[in-house]
């Protein structure tokens, strides 16, 4: 069995090999991010989109947050789980941001939780810190700011917006989290601010050069039709292999070949005579009228 993956190794991994990162929402998914032996389990809350059907992330609750951060937890991985907290859940106001925090941690059995936003978050990233919460950070290409960004756009590019991520960076990374996901940002910006700072970046869209990287589980596994964005690799086209596999169910059900004799449960033939004279005296009918259709 593997060792549970905790703050210390990950912060470790700053010098290598390369951390791993996968997202996941329900306990069989979990149980296959750990078997894999995946470092960290995000329960990300791109999970509106991935597995309940929302055009962005935006409908995600810290409730529902906790529902599937605990489905996680039940798979018991050795990966560390990391929550997302979901949008409006630390933007009101510092109280009710650790408050949240501490739900995904106590009510979600989240290990750490990861917020998006740079210095203008800072008051609420320290608060979360100072409650003895582990925090992640999240830059770049921040989903809940999609309307903000005026869509999924690669951000940093220019002078202005590079330096301002770099100093974003620094001061999250100061401010004790552990971790830093830098999302839709050049590779040479990536690799500037992973040079930067001490903790370890894991990118999604921001080049080879962070310390890991991370990928949503139905992008990596193919598991929807829908446009993927340009930095996704699929590993798998589980979509039509699911496909293909139920539809060759329905044939064999349609076929009369499913269920097979071994995928029968069998009894004593003589109950069912006996039932079956029962019924015909009960209703009239010849007993080899019983259970054949009018
Ligand atoms: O919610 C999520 O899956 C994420 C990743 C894209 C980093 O935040």
């Amino acid at each position: 069995m593997r060792e549970k993956v905790t703050i210390t190794a990950v912060k470790a991994r700053k010098q290598g090999p390369k951390l791993t990162m996968v997202t996941a929402y329900d306990a069989p998914m979990a149980h296959i991010v750990d078997l894999a032996g995946i470092d960290m389990i995000l329960v990300g809350d791109s999970l509106a989109t991935a597995v309940l059907g929302y055009e962005d992330t935006l409908p995600a609750t810290v409730d529902i947050m906790i529902h599937h951060s605990a489905a996680v937890s039940r798979a018991k991985p050795a990966s560390l789980i990391v929550t997302d907290m979901p949008w409006l859940s630390y933007h009101t106001s510092t109280e009710e941001a650790v408050r949240n925090a501490g739900r995904l941690i106590r009510e979600g059995h989240a290990g750490a939780v990861k917020l998006e936003g740079g210095r203008k978050r800072l008051p609420v990233v320290k608060a979360i810190l100072d409650a003895e919460i582990p925090v992640v950070g999240h830059l770049g290409l921040t989903p809940q700011s999609v309307h903000a960004m005026g869509g999924y756009r690669v951000q940093g590019k220019d002078s202005q917006m590079a330096r301002a991520l770099l100093d974003d960076a620094v001061a999250l990374a100061e401010a004790g989290i552990f971790a830093l996901v830098l999302e839709g940002i050049p590779d040479t910006l990536a690799e500037l601010i992973t040079s930067e700072i001490a903790i370890p970046t894991i990118g999604i869209g921001a080049g080879t050069r962070c310390d890991g990287q991370v990928l949503v589980f139905h992008d990596v596994l193919g598991m929807s039709d829908q446009r993927l964005a340009k930095f996704v690799r699929q590993y798998a086209h589980l979509m039509d292999v699911a496909t293909a596999a139920l539809q060759q169910y329905s044939a064999d059900v349609q076929a009369g070949t499913f269920p097979a004799e071994s995928e029968t449960y069998h009894m004593n033939n003589a109950i069912i005579e006996e039932l079956r004279a029962e019924r015909a005296i009960e209703t009239g009918k010849t007993s080899h009228q019983i259970g054949v259709d009018e």
